[in-house]
Protein backbone atom coordinates (compact mmCIF):
# COMPACT_ATOMS: atom_id res chain seq x y z
CA UNK A 1 0.00 0.00 0.00
CA UNK A 2 1.67 3.76 -0.87
CA UNK A 3 2.14 6.08 1.94
CA UNK A 4 -1.00 8.17 0.52
CA UNK A 5 -3.38 5.45 0.18
CA UNK A 6 -2.87 4.41 4.05
CA UNK A 7 -2.86 7.67 4.46
CA UNK A 8 -6.44 8.22 3.21
CA UNK A 9 -7.39 4.93 5.39
CA UNK A 10 -6.27 5.81 8.15
CA UNK A 11 -3.82 3.93 11.15
CA UNK A 12 -4.77 0.45 11.91
CA UNK A 13 -6.33 -1.95 9.55
CA UNK A 14 -7.42 -0.83 6.14
CA UNK A 15 -10.87 -0.07 5.70
CA UNK A 16 -12.98 -0.33 2.69
CA UNK A 17 -12.58 2.35 0.72
CA UNK A 18 -16.13 4.59 0.94
CA UNK A 19 -17.41 7.66 -1.90
CA UNK A 20 -16.97 9.78 0.99
CA UNK A 21 -12.70 8.93 0.73
CA UNK A 22 -13.03 9.78 -2.96
CA UNK A 23 -14.87 12.85 -2.53
CA UNK A 24 -11.95 13.89 0.28
CA UNK A 25 -9.11 13.31 -1.97
CA UNK A 26 -10.52 15.72 -4.71
CA UNK A 27 -10.97 18.43 -1.83
CA UNK A 28 -7.40 17.97 -0.69
CA UNK A 29 -6.31 17.29 -4.21
CA UNK A 30 -4.99 14.24 -3.48
CA UNK A 31 -4.99 11.43 -6.48
CA UNK A 32 -7.60 8.48 -6.86
CA UNK A 33 -6.03 5.66 -8.43
CA UNK A 34 -8.25 3.00 -10.55
CA UNK A 35 -7.67 -0.11 -12.68
CA UNK A 36 -8.93 -2.60 -14.27
CA UNK A 37 -9.28 -6.38 -13.19
CA UNK A 38 -11.31 -9.29 -14.55
CA UNK A 39 -10.11 -11.93 -12.34
CA UNK A 40 -9.44 -13.04 -9.21
CA UNK A 41 -6.17 -13.03 -9.12
CA UNK A 42 -5.55 -10.16 -10.32
CA UNK A 43 -8.06 -8.32 -8.27
CA UNK A 44 -6.08 -9.74 -5.10
CA UNK A 45 -2.79 -8.25 -6.66
CA UNK A 46 -4.94 -4.60 -7.50
CA UNK A 47 -6.40 -4.57 -4.12
CA UNK A 48 -3.21 -5.48 -1.96
CA UNK A 49 -1.26 -2.57 -3.77
CA UNK A 50 -4.20 -0.05 -2.14
CA UNK A 51 -5.50 1.12 -5.54
CA UNK A 52 -9.08 3.07 -4.62
CA UNK A 53 -10.81 1.67 -7.46
CA UNK A 54 -10.88 -1.30 -9.28
CA UNK A 55 -13.10 -1.21 -11.96
CA UNK A 56 -14.73 -4.73 -14.32
CA UNK A 57 -14.45 -2.60 -17.30
CA UNK A 58 -16.60 -3.63 -19.83
CA UNK A 59 -12.81 -3.87 -21.77
CA UNK A 60 -13.00 -7.34 -20.98
CA UNK A 61 -14.84 -8.15 -23.80
CA UNK A 62 -11.85 -7.38 -25.79
CA UNK A 63 -8.58 -7.87 -23.60
CA UNK A 64 -9.95 -11.11 -22.18
CA UNK A 65 -12.99 -12.35 -24.42
CA UNK A 66 -11.62 -11.53 -27.44
CA UNK A 67 -14.39 -9.87 -29.12
CA UNK A 68 -12.96 -7.10 -31.75
CA UNK A 69 -15.42 -4.12 -29.08
CA UNK A 70 -16.78 -3.79 -26.27
CA UNK A 71 -20.22 -3.78 -28.32
CA UNK A 72 -20.70 -7.68 -27.67
CA UNK A 73 -20.19 -8.18 -24.00
CA UNK A 74 -23.17 -9.20 -22.17
CA UNK A 75 -24.77 -8.73 -19.23
CA UNK A 76 -24.02 -12.83 -17.96
CA UNK A 77 -20.03 -12.20 -19.24
CA UNK A 78 -20.02 -9.13 -16.45
CA UNK A 79 -21.78 -10.71 -14.04
CA UNK A 80 -19.72 -13.75 -14.30
CA UNK A 81 -16.25 -11.85 -13.80
CA UNK A 82 -17.73 -9.30 -11.49
CA UNK A 83 -18.01 -12.09 -8.75
CA UNK A 84 -14.91 -13.46 -9.20
CA UNK A 85 -12.93 -9.83 -9.16
CA UNK A 86 -15.12 -9.70 -5.72
CA UNK A 87 -13.51 -12.78 -3.97
CA UNK A 88 -10.67 -10.72 -4.74
CA UNK A 89 -11.18 -7.63 -3.64
CA UNK A 90 -10.81 -6.42 0.20
CA UNK A 91 -10.55 -2.93 0.18
CA UNK A 92 -10.81 -1.28 -2.81
CA UNK A 93 -14.44 0.23 -4.08
CA UNK A 94 -15.24 -2.15 -6.81
CA UNK A 95 -17.18 -0.85 -9.93
CA UNK A 96 -18.81 -3.15 -12.53
CA UNK A 97 -19.20 -1.73 -16.02
CA UNK A 98 -22.69 -1.64 -17.50
CA UNK A 99 -22.30 -3.28 -21.10
CA UNK A 100 -23.85 -1.84 -24.18
CA UNK A 101 -28.09 -2.21 -24.30
CA UNK A 102 -28.07 -3.37 -20.44
CA UNK A 103 -29.37 0.48 -19.67
CA UNK A 104 -30.60 2.03 -23.32
CA UNK A 105 -33.66 0.48 -23.58
CA UNK A 106 -36.24 1.38 -20.74
CA UNK A 107 -34.82 2.68 -17.23
CA UNK A 108 -36.47 0.16 -15.49
CA UNK A 109 -34.44 -2.57 -17.23
CA UNK A 110 -31.52 0.07 -16.60
CA UNK A 111 -32.15 -0.38 -13.02
CA UNK A 112 -32.94 -3.48 -12.84
CA UNK A 113 -29.39 -4.74 -14.51
CA UNK A 114 -27.55 -2.04 -12.46
CA UNK A 115 -29.09 -3.64 -9.05
CA UNK A 116 -27.49 -7.05 -10.53
CA UNK A 117 -24.15 -5.71 -10.16
CA UNK A 118 -24.71 -5.19 -6.14
CA UNK A 119 -26.96 -8.22 -5.69
CA UNK A 120 -25.58 -10.73 -7.70
CA UNK A 121 -22.16 -9.87 -8.49
CA UNK A 122 -21.87 -7.56 -5.06
CA UNK A 123 -19.80 -4.47 -6.37
CA UNK A 124 -20.25 -1.36 -4.79
CA UNK A 125 -21.55 0.66 -7.51
CA UNK A 126 -21.59 0.47 -11.66
CA UNK A 127 -20.31 3.12 -14.17
CA UNK A 128 -22.07 3.67 -17.39
CA UNK A 129 -21.29 5.32 -20.69
CA UNK A 130 -22.78 8.98 -21.95
CA UNK A 131 -23.51 12.66 -20.78
CA UNK A 132 -26.89 14.53 -20.40
CA UNK A 133 -28.55 12.24 -22.73
CA UNK A 134 -27.77 9.47 -20.17
CA UNK A 135 -28.86 11.88 -17.05
CA UNK A 136 -32.05 10.88 -16.59
CA UNK A 137 -31.18 7.18 -16.63
CA UNK A 138 -28.48 7.74 -14.12
CA UNK A 139 -30.92 9.50 -11.96
CA UNK A 140 -33.12 6.74 -11.99
CA UNK A 141 -30.42 4.35 -10.79
CA UNK A 142 -29.21 6.17 -7.98
CA UNK A 143 -32.68 6.99 -6.95
CA UNK A 144 -32.54 3.38 -6.32
CA UNK A 145 -29.86 3.30 -4.02
CA UNK A 146 -26.86 2.42 -6.46
CA UNK A 147 -23.83 5.21 -6.73
CA UNK A 148 -23.01 5.72 -10.44
CA UNK A 149 -20.05 6.39 -11.71
CA UNK A 150 -20.50 8.68 -15.24
CA UNK A 151 -18.08 8.12 -18.34
CA UNK A 152 -18.44 11.08 -20.95
CA UNK A 153 -15.50 11.95 -23.95
CA UNK A 154 -14.72 8.78 -25.88
CA UNK A 155 -17.60 6.23 -25.32
CA UNK A 156 -16.22 2.75 -26.75
CA UNK A 157 -19.79 1.44 -26.53
CA UNK A 158 -21.12 4.18 -29.04
CA UNK A 159 -17.31 5.27 -30.54
CA UNK A 160 -18.82 4.12 -34.27
CA UNK A 161 -21.52 7.55 -33.88
CA UNK A 162 -18.89 9.66 -32.58
CA UNK A 163 -16.58 9.16 -35.87
CA UNK A 164 -14.54 6.46 -34.26
CA UNK A 165 -11.79 6.30 -32.28
CA UNK A 166 -10.92 9.60 -31.80
CA UNK A 167 -9.94 12.29 -29.04
CA UNK A 168 -13.25 14.34 -27.97
CA UNK A 169 -13.90 17.72 -27.70
CA UNK A 170 -11.11 19.18 -29.37
CA UNK A 171 -12.80 22.16 -30.89
CA UNK A 172 -14.81 25.15 -28.43
CA UNK A 173 -18.09 23.24 -29.59
CA UNK A 174 -17.59 20.02 -28.70
CA UNK A 175 -15.65 21.26 -25.94
CA UNK A 176 -18.94 22.90 -24.61
CA UNK A 177 -21.03 19.68 -24.90
CA UNK A 178 -18.39 17.93 -22.62
CA UNK A 179 -18.88 20.61 -20.25
CA UNK A 180 -22.15 20.51 -20.19
CA UNK A 181 -22.60 16.67 -20.43
CA UNK A 182 -20.04 16.65 -17.26
CA UNK A 183 -22.85 19.02 -14.96
CA UNK A 184 -25.37 16.76 -16.30
CA UNK A 185 -24.23 13.53 -14.99
CA UNK A 186 -22.68 15.42 -11.66
CA UNK A 187 -26.66 16.94 -11.37
CA UNK A 188 -28.24 13.60 -12.14
CA UNK A 189 -26.39 12.25 -8.72
CA UNK A 190 -23.33 10.52 -10.12
CA UNK A 191 -20.16 10.03 -7.82
CA UNK A 192 -17.37 10.11 -9.93
CA UNK A 193 -17.03 10.40 -13.84
CA UNK A 194 -14.57 8.97 -16.33
CA UNK A 195 -13.76 11.51 -18.64
CA UNK A 196 -11.96 9.01 -21.52
CA UNK A 197 -9.59 10.82 -24.54
CA UNK A 198 -10.14 14.64 -24.37
CA UNK A 199 -7.88 17.53 -24.17
CA UNK A 200 -6.17 17.85 -20.89
CA UNK A 201 -6.98 22.08 -20.87
CA UNK A 202 -10.77 20.52 -21.29
CA UNK A 203 -10.47 18.16 -18.75
CA UNK A 204 -9.04 20.69 -16.25
CA UNK A 205 -11.98 22.88 -16.95
CA UNK A 206 -14.59 19.98 -15.90
CA UNK A 207 -12.68 18.96 -13.01
CA UNK A 208 -12.11 22.51 -11.87
CA UNK A 209 -16.16 23.13 -12.75
CA UNK A 210 -18.19 19.72 -11.43
CA UNK A 211 -17.93 18.79 -7.47
CA UNK A 212 -17.53 15.25 -8.05
CA UNK A 213 -14.01 13.55 -8.38
CA UNK A 214 -12.85 12.88 -12.25
CA UNK A 215 -10.88 10.04 -13.43
CA UNK A 216 -8.97 10.25 -16.58
CA UNK A 217 -8.04 8.18 -19.11
CA UNK A 218 -6.39 9.99 -21.93
CA UNK A 219 -7.34 13.45 -20.37
CA UNK A 220 -3.91 14.64 -19.25
CA UNK A 221 -2.72 15.67 -15.56
CA UNK A 222 -5.17 17.57 -14.18
CA UNK A 223 -8.03 14.72 -13.36
CA UNK A 224 -8.23 14.20 -9.76
CA UNK A 225 -7.55 10.29 -10.64
CA UNK A 226 -6.38 7.70 -13.44
CA UNK A 227 -7.43 4.77 -14.88
CA UNK A 228 -5.68 2.75 -16.97
CA UNK A 229 -6.85 -0.79 -18.41
CA UNK A 230 -4.27 -2.96 -16.72
CA UNK A 231 -3.80 -5.34 -19.47
CA UNK A 232 -2.25 -2.62 -21.24
CA UNK A 233 -0.38 -1.08 -18.36
CA UNK A 234 1.49 -4.31 -17.92
CA UNK A 235 1.93 -5.58 -21.92
CA UNK A 236 -0.31 -8.14 -21.24
CA UNK A 237 -2.44 -7.07 -24.71
CA UNK A 238 -0.93 -7.11 -27.55
CA UNK A 239 -3.53 -6.40 -30.14
CA UNK A 240 -2.55 -2.90 -30.14
CA UNK A 241 -1.69 0.12 -27.59
CA UNK A 242 -3.32 3.25 -27.22
CA UNK A 243 -0.94 6.38 -27.50
CA UNK A 244 -2.43 7.39 -24.05
CA UNK A 245 -1.02 4.20 -22.32
CA UNK A 246 2.53 3.95 -20.37
CA UNK A 247 2.96 0.85 -20.09
CA UNK A 248 4.44 -0.08 -16.95
CA UNK A 249 5.67 -3.74 -17.37
CA UNK A 250 5.93 -5.73 -20.76
CA UNK A 251 5.21 -9.43 -19.74
CA UNK A 252 3.87 -10.52 -23.05
CA UNK A 253 7.71 -11.57 -24.42
CA UNK A 254 8.64 -12.75 -20.87
CA UNK A 255 5.63 -15.31 -21.56
CA UNK A 256 5.99 -16.03 -24.87
CA UNK A 257 9.57 -16.95 -23.78
CA UNK A 258 8.23 -19.57 -20.73
CA UNK A 259 5.73 -21.18 -22.99
CA UNK A 260 8.85 -21.85 -25.57
CA UNK A 261 10.71 -23.06 -22.73
CA UNK A 262 8.06 -25.68 -21.42
CA UNK A 263 7.29 -27.11 -24.82
CA UNK A 264 11.42 -27.53 -25.63
CA UNK A 265 11.55 -29.26 -21.71
CA UNK A 266 8.55 -31.31 -22.26
CA UNK A 267 9.49 -32.61 -25.57
CA UNK A 268 13.09 -33.24 -24.60
CA UNK A 269 12.35 -35.05 -21.14
CA UNK A 270 14.02 -31.78 -18.87
CA UNK A 271 10.48 -31.29 -17.69
CA UNK A 272 9.57 -32.72 -14.86
CA UNK A 273 12.80 -33.98 -13.36
CA UNK A 274 13.23 -35.46 -9.92
CA UNK A 275 12.17 -32.09 -7.95
CA UNK A 276 8.31 -31.87 -9.69
CA UNK A 277 7.69 -35.58 -9.60
CA UNK A 278 7.02 -38.41 -6.70
CA UNK A 279 8.66 -41.24 -5.56
CA UNK A 280 6.46 -44.21 -4.44
CA UNK A 281 7.74 -45.92 -0.67
CA UNK A 282 9.88 -48.61 -0.72
CA UNK A 283 7.45 -51.46 -0.17
CA UNK A 284 5.83 -49.87 -3.28
CA UNK A 285 8.67 -50.00 -5.44
CA UNK A 286 9.84 -53.96 -4.07
CA UNK A 287 6.25 -54.97 -5.55
CA UNK A 288 6.62 -53.02 -8.74
CA UNK A 289 6.63 -55.90 -10.90
CA UNK A 290 3.54 -57.02 -9.36
CA UNK A 291 1.96 -53.71 -10.13
CA UNK A 292 3.16 -53.89 -13.66
CA UNK A 293 2.21 -57.35 -14.38
CA UNK A 294 -1.12 -55.67 -12.72
CA UNK A 295 -1.74 -53.18 -15.06
CA UNK A 296 -0.45 -55.87 -17.92
CA UNK A 297 -3.40 -57.81 -17.18
CA UNK A 298 -6.34 -55.39 -17.46
O1 LIG B 1 -14.03 -0.66 -19.90
C1 LIG B 1 -13.11 -0.06 -19.33
O2 LIG B 1 -12.08 -0.65 -18.96
C2 LIG B 1 -13.27 1.37 -19.11
C3 LIG B 1 -12.09 2.14 -18.60
C4 LIG B 1 -11.03 2.22 -19.59
C5 LIG B 1 -12.46 3.46 -18.07
O3 LIG B 1 -14.31 1.90 -19.36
Amino acid sequence: MTESTAKTRGEGPPRPVTLTDLQKKKASDEKITMLTAYDYSMAKMIDRAGLDIVLVGDSLGMVVLGYDSTVPVTMEEMIHHCKAVRRGVGTALLVGDMPYLSYHVSKEEAVRNAGRFLKEAGCHSVKLEGGSDMAPTIEWIVKAGIPVMGHIGLTPQTATSLGGFRVQGRDLESAKRLLEDASAVTDAGAFSLVLECIPSEVARAITERISIPTIGIGAGPYCDGQVLVTHDLLGLFEKFLPSFVKRYANFAPDINRALDEFITEVKTGVFPGPEQSFKGGEELLEQLPSLKNYVASR
